[in-house]
C-alpha cells in the first residue's frame, strides 16, 4: 500500500502489529477488506525474528503497510491522518520482568507510548480508539468473576503501568480533550497460535515437546480465565463499530480453570508424559483472574466462542509443526 493510498478512505491502525495479537487482529482486518496500516518498533522482549515471522501473511497483502518505528520517536501523525480507528496493541508484556531496573521499559513503552499515541489521536481527529488493557489492572480481585466496577489495585509493577495506560485513554475521550471514543479492552490471558513465549502455554507446550521438565509457580491451583486470540480479536472487531463512548471492558474466555486442569489437557493435546517441577510462586502474579461477561455482551455483542480444549489443541498443532514434528494427538 502506498502512502498516498490512505487518504482514499478510513484506513485502520494497528500499533504492536508484529506481536502475538495484534498480527492476528491485522490478519483479520485484512481479511475483512481493510487498508492496515500497523506500527512495531521489534523490541526485545522476545526474539524480534519470532515477530518478523509473526508478519510474514500480511506482508505478501498489497492492504497492508508495516511501519517500523517507536511510538515514542515516529512522527505519527501521518499515519493516522484519515484513520477510522486505531487499535492499540503495542506494550512491554509480562508481569514478572516488570520488577526491578527493567521498570523503566515498562513506563517508556506501556505509558509514554500510549500518551504519545493519544497526543497524535488528538492532532488527527481519528474518531475511534480501541486499546488492550489487561486484567492486571484488578491484581487479587476481591470477587470472581470481576466485573468491570471491581476496584483496580494491580499487584505488578506491569499491572501499574497498563492501569496508567487505560486511564490516559479514557481522559482522552474527555469533552474538549479529543475528538476520539475509547473502548479499552481488558484482555484475560490470551493464547493460541504465536503467543509469546514467556505465556504458560506456550512454555508448557514447548517444554512437553522437547521432553524437558515443566516448571509451574505455585501449587498450579490459581485459576485463570483463558480467551483465545480468535475471539480477543472478535471482541476488537465488535468494538470498531459499537455505540459507545469511553468504556473498560472485560474480555475472557467465559470459563476459569486451574493451572493442573490446565497440564492435565496439555499431556492429553500433546500425547506426551510430562515432568512437573514445582517453584515458588512468583511476585506479581495474581491468585485467580476471571472475567465477569456481562458488559462485554451488552456493548459489544461479544460472546467467546472456542472452547479451552479446541484452542489449546490448536496452539498445540502450532508449536508442533513449529518445531517439525507431525500431527498430534487431540490437535486440529
Ligand atoms: N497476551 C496476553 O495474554 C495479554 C493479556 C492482557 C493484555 N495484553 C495486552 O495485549 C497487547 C498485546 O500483547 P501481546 O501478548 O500480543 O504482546 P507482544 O509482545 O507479542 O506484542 C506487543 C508488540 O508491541 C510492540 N511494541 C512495544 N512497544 C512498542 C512501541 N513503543 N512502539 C511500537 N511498537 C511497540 C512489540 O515490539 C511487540 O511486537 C499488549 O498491550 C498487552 O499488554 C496481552
Amino acid at each position: 500500500m502506498r502512502h498516498e493510498d490512505l487518504t482514499r478512505q478510513g484506513h485502520v491502525v494497528v500499533t504492536g502489529v508484529a506481536g502475538f495479537i495484534g498480527s492476528h487482529l491485522a490478519e483479520a482486518l485484512v481479511e475483512r477488506g481493510h487498508e492496515v496500516v500497523g506500527i512495531d518498533c521489534f523490541t526485545t522482549a522476545y526474539p524480534p525474528a519470532a515477530k518478523r515471522a509473526n508478519l510474514e501473511r500480511l506482508l505478501a497483502s498489497s492492504s497492508f503497510r508495516l511501519v517500523e518505528g517507536d511510538l515514542v520517536t515516529l512522527a505519527l501523525d501521518a499515519w493516522l491522518e484519515g484513520a477510522s480507528v486505531v487499535f492499540h496493541q503495542a506494550a512491554q508484556p509480562g508481569v514478572r520482568a516488570s520488577w526491578g531496573r527493567d521498570f523503566a521499559i515498562y513506563v517508556h513503552h506501556n505509558i509514554l507510548g500510549t500518551q504519545c499515541l493519544l497526543e497524535a489521536l488528538a492532532r488527527t481527529g481519528v474518531p475511534r480508539l480501541v486499546a488492550a488493557s489487561s486484567s492486571s489492572v484488578y491484581g487479587d480481585a476481591p470477587v470472581y468473576p470481576t466485573t468491570e466496577e471491581s476496584i483496580t489495585r494491580p499487584v505488578s509493577p506491569y499491572g501499574v503501568t497498563k492501569l496508567a495506560s487505560e486511564h490516559l485513554c479514557l481522559a482522552y475521550a474527555r469533552p474538549g480533550v479529543a475528538e476520539v471514543s475509547v473502548a479499552t479492552l481488558r484482555y484475560f490471558t490470551v493464547y493460541g497460535p504465536r503467543q509469546r513465549p514467556d505465556m504458560a502455554f506456550r512454555r508448557f507446550l514447548d517444554a512437553a515437546y522437547a521432553g524437558r521438565p515443566i516448571t509451574v509457580y505455585g501449587d498450579g491451583e490459581q485459576t485463570r480465565d483463558f480467551t483465545h486470540v480468535d475471539d480477543a480479536v472478535q471482541a476488537n472487531l465488535l468494538a470498531m463499530t459499537a455505540p459507545i463512548h469511553a468504556e473498560a471492558i472485560n474480555v475472557g474466555g467465559g470459563r476459569r480453570v486451574t493451572l493442573n486442569q490446565v497440564l492435565e489437557l496439555v499431556g492429553q493435546v500433546t500425547g506426551r508424559r510430562l515432568e512437573i517441577e514445582r517453584a515458588p510462586a512468583q511476585a506479581g502474579d495474581a491468585r485467580h483472574t476471571g472475567a465477569d461477561g456481562t458488559r462485554a455482551e451488552a456493548l459489544l455483542g461479544y460472546r467467546p466462542q472456542v472452547s479451552l480444549e479446541d484452542g489449546l489443541a490448536g496452539q498445540a498443532a502450532w508449536v508442533a509443526s513449529g518445531l517439525g514434528l507431525g500431527a498430534t494427538r487431540g490437535a486440529r
